[in-house]
Order: C-alpha cells, then structure tokens, then sequence
C-alpha cells in the first residue's frame, strides 16, 4: 500500500538505536510519505542532521531557532501538519518527559501540541526497561492513547542481552501502514457526492438558485475520504473549501451536474446525492442582459432532469445509492415514495418541521429511511457528526 500524502514527523532521541531511523525514512519515502524529522541535541551525537535532511529531501529541526536563518521552528504548526507523529527511539528519559508533559526541547514542544495519532518506539538497556518507573510512564502514555511499539529482544548495546532493542525499521514501517490501513475501511472503494445549490442561468447576469451551503454534502464527502474512499464531489457554487484528498468539479446548472454525475457514476461504489438541484430551469436563456421594459415580466420554465432518478435507474445490484429528501409536509411518506421511484438504499429526510434542520444551518436533524422501509430516527447533531452517522450506515451495509 502507498503512504502517498501522508506526512509523518519523526522525533529522534538520544540513543545509539537512533541509526536505524536512517532505513525508516528511506521506506517510508519509498511508499511515497513526506517525513519531517525532528532531533534532540543528543540524538545529533548518534546520527547526523544532515543524513537525515538528505533522506528524508527536507531540513531536519533540532531547536527552536533556526542559528543560520534565524527562522523560528514553529512547533504547532509541525505537529498540526502531522498525519502521525512518531518518536523512535524514544529513551527512558524521553517516555518520562511525554508521560509528565516536560517542554524543554522542540521535539516535546510538538509532541505536547500533537492533533494526530502518537507512536512512541522504546529503546533502552533491559534493565531500565523493566523498571516500575519506566512501566509506570508507558502506562501513563497509554492511557493518553498514545501506542507503543515494544521494543525487541536481543543483543544490546550494553553487550548485554534481552528486552530493550528498538523495534527493527521494517515493523515500526509495519505498523505505520497498518494503522493507516485500519482506519480505512473503505480503502478501495470509490464514492461520488453531490454537494450545493445549483443555477440556472437566466440571462448572463441572473440565475435561479437556492439556499443551500453545500455544508452537508461537504461534511459527507470529508467522512468518506477519512475512512479511504476515493471521493469525486460535483459540487454547485459554495464558499467552501474542498474537504482533504477530495477531488472537486465544479459545476453550476443542474444540466452540468448530471453530465458530471453520469460521467463517474459508472465507477462509484457509494453515491450520495445532498445537492439540492434546481426542479425546473428557464426553458430558454437570453444572450443578452433582460432590460426592465415592461411591468409584468414571467419566464417559462421547464422541469431539470432528475439525476439520482437517473442514476437510480441504472444502479447495479453492488452500488450503494442514497438521496435526500426536504419536506415539509407528509414526510415519512413522501420521502418512502421517493425512496422506491428513485430506486434507492437509503433516503436521508429532513423534515422542515424540526429546528436546525435543512438549509444554512450548522446542524441538522435527519430520519434515515433503508429499503426494507426500517425509520431510523437521529438526535439534532452537527453536520459533521451527521455525516458520520450516514457514513457508518453506508459502511455497514457495504459489508452485508
Ligand atoms: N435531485 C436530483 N435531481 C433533480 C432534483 C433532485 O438528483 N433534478 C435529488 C436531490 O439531490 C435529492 C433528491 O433528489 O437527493 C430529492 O430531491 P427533491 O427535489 O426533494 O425530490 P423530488 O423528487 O424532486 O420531489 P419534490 O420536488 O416533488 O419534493
């Protein structure tokens, strides 16, 4: 599996084992992961910056202050950047400065300000390993969520033997994998979103759209990127930024987003369609700006192609489709209606009679309705927390 686009910073402590990091970076750069590697003072006895600098192609950051430049290594935004921050080899003293929160040196400063995942690779003499102390503090680690890769058995550099080698390169690489693998239960997969307001053009300067933020569709397209699928959001107009490893199109009419729709359809295991699409259009657009010249102005509209109906309808048996459903009236049934006619897996309805639901709003109330007809009713949530509750709907019923 690749690490493409994972960014991974190393914290290297001051222990001979320190050499070892040198064939980490070099696998990790192999499966195509940025590494930014962070050294105490000591460490730089064991190994130098500049071997580390070389193999991973980025400046290796031991204080704070850059000397020659002078630029200041900001530790936030190091750890901020970091898809997992991992110290190997962690020495006893290190443990110890994680475990009470200790910030004398850069390396402590990022993982104390640490937003993602922290593994902690132990290497030091077996004696030292077995001390209660020592115990105590991975203990302590533990219970902050922090993972320990334990170290092995063997030769040390004592010249004693037993428990205390840093783990090989090769299984610290292992477990960076399979805990970017494990997160990712739908690494494989390939999921089509459809987010946003459409428009449809009047004249060159007007349009009709509506009210919706594309937030819902966004939140949904993020979750199912964070759990491995290859998402592809159409997306209407928005302020939004495009969510991470999401790639956007673009479109404005409803007529674009079904092109854009049947153009990845035909790929996509998981469909959501939250855009709210535009029902009916000008039937004909004025290539000049309408000027005011009469009293009473009406445009003749027709009906837009309805696109999860579309879709719906030339859905194979594996593909996972869901629509939503904005009512304000009879919702229950006219949402089931819309379930069967558009050929649907599931039916997200938001009732307009529920507060914090529907457009603009940071929230939203969903009831989701399956193909068995089963209602399940969710509490008012966040968008994102939402989108989470769909997501594991999707991801149970791809693994019937
Ligand atoms: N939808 C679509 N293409 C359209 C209109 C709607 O793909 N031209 C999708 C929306 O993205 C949403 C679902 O259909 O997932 C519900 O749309 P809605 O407008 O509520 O349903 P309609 O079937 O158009 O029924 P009505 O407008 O009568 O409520």
């Amino acid at each position: 599996m690749s690490l493409r686009d994972k960014h991974i910073v190393i914290g290297i402590s001051g222990s001979i084992a320190a050499y070892k990091i040198a064939t980490l970076v070099r696998l990790l750069r192999k499966a195509e992961a940025s590494v930014q590697v962070i050294m105490t003072q000591e460490a730089t006895q064991f190994i130098t910056p500049l071997t580390l600098s070389t193999l991973s192609n980025k400046p290796v950051f031991v204080d704070y202050f850059d000397k020659k430049t002078g630029e200041w290594n900001n530790h936030v935004h190091i750890s901020q950047s970091a898809d997992l921050i991992l110290i190997a080899p962690a020495t006893a003293n290190t443990l110890a400065k994680c475990a009470q929160g200790i910030c004398d040196n850069l390396l402590q400063a990022v993982y104390l300000s640490a937003k993602s995942e922290v593994f902690l690779a132990p290497a030091m003499d077996l004696d030292m390993w077995v001390h209660p102390s020592v115990k105590n503090n991975i203990q302590l680690l533990q219970s902050y969520g922090n993972v320990i890769i334990p170290p092995g058995k063997g030769e040390l550099a004592s010249g004693l033997v037993g428990e205390g080698r840093l783990a090989e390169p090769e299984e610290i690489f292992q477990f960076i994998q399979e805990h970017f693998e494990s997160n990712k239960p739908l690494s494989g997969k390939k999921a089509l979103v459809s987010a946003g307001p459409t428009y449809e053009a009047i004249d060159p300067v007007r349009f009709i759209g509506n009210h919706s933020s594309g937030k819902m569709g966004y939140a949904i397209a993020r979750e199912l990127s964070k759990l491995g699928a290859e998402v592809t959001l159409i997306s209407g107009p928005t302020a939004l930024s495009t969510p991470e490893g999401v790639k956007r199109i673009n479109v404005q009419s409803a007529a674009e987003m079904l092109n854009e729709c049947n153009n990845y359809f035909e790929q996509a295991d998981i469909t959501v369609m939250s855009a709210a699409v535009a029902d009916y259009a000008p039937t004909e657009v004025a290539a000049q700006k309408i000027k005011k010249k009469t009293e009473d102005f009406s445009i003749s509209l027709q009906k837009t192609t309805d696109i999860l109906a579309t879709l719906g309808a030339k859905k194979r048996e594996q593909q996972t489709l869901v629509g939503f459903a904005l009512e304000t009236n009879n919702e229950l049934e006219n949402a089931i209606d819309k379930l069967k006619r558009k050929n649907l897996d599931f039916i997200v309805l938001n009732s307009m009679q529920d507060k914090g639901a529907g457009f603009a709003h940071d929230t939203n109330k969903i009831t989701v309705i399956n193909k068995k007809e089963e209602i399940l009713s969710f509490d008012i949530k966040s968008k994102e927390e939402v989108a989470k509750d769909i997501c594991t709907l999707i991801l149970e019923y791809q693994n019937r």
